[in-house]
């Protein structure tokens, strides 16, 4: 059975490892029946034509819930997502991605019940993951009217969860990476998806970014005056 040990064992499991090499082995096989010139067209060179940057969640694999193979896409995962202008991980797989591979899709994708999104909702008190979901609770400042409105708090998890994809691919559209791509006329579009562990479904939710745009500044009497305050 692909992707899943069967049947699926305790996570005391001694043995786990040999179970995995062991379905490593029957996959290997498996492929090479399947697509016999998969292993040696991937050993030669890389083309991938997105980019992932997902959760860390095991339960969001980006290959099997696009339907896609070893080689189509580029992966960055993290908790809740992030995009994280000092996360020098995340900005090297983003400059790799779009400047050496020529990727043109850019894909960031959230997940409703992400326990990440749930740990900003929360008090203080996860661990250090606090401090990595804390841009997460700014992004809660930013909708709050919104988000208090909606009383079920499924539904404003949820809600958050959505408006943290469409704050990231805001966050990414600023990157000087995807800022200079656009500037030298490439075609480069960032997609903001979301996923449902209850339906396997992902939901495009229109904030594709296609360009860079100026952020709005201080007003233009202020701007050569000095700095008060
Ligand atoms: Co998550």
């Amino acid at each position: 059975m692909p992707y899943r040990l069967n049947p699926r064992p305790p996570q005391s499991d001694v043995d786990l490892h040999l179970r995995l090499l062991n379905q490593n082995r029957e996959w290997s096989a498996r492929m090479l029946r399947e697509r016999p010139e998969l292993f040696s067209e991937l050993a030669k060179h890389q083309s991938p034509f997105a980019l992932w940057i997902g959760c860390s969640d095991s339960r969001v694999p980006p290959n099997e819930l696009t339907g896609t193979m070893p080689g189509d896409l580029f992966v960055h995962r993290n908790v809740a997502n992030m995009v994280v202008h000092t996360d020098m991980n995340m900005l090297s797989v983003l400059e790799f991605a779009v400047g050496a591979l020529g990727i043109h899709h850019v894909i960031v994708c959230g997940h409703y019940g992400c326990g990440g999104v749930k740990a900003a909702l929360g008090d203080p008190g996860y661990g250090l993951v606090d401090n990595w979901v804390r841009r997460i609770r700014d992004v809660y400042r930013l909708h709050r009217d919104e988000l208090d409105s909606i009383d079920e708090i499924e539904a404003r998890l949820a809600r958050l969860v959505e408006l943290n994809v469409a704050e990231q691919v805001y966050d990414l559209s600023r990157t000087s990476v995807l800022r200079t791509a656009w500037e030298a006329g490439r075609h480069v579009q960032v997609h903001g998806w979301v996923y449902g562990l209850r339906d396997g479904l992902l939901k495009d939710l229109g904030v594709t970014r296609t360009r860079y745009e100026a952020e709005v500044g201080p007003p233009p009497a202020t701007r050569s005056g000095p700095v008060s305050g």
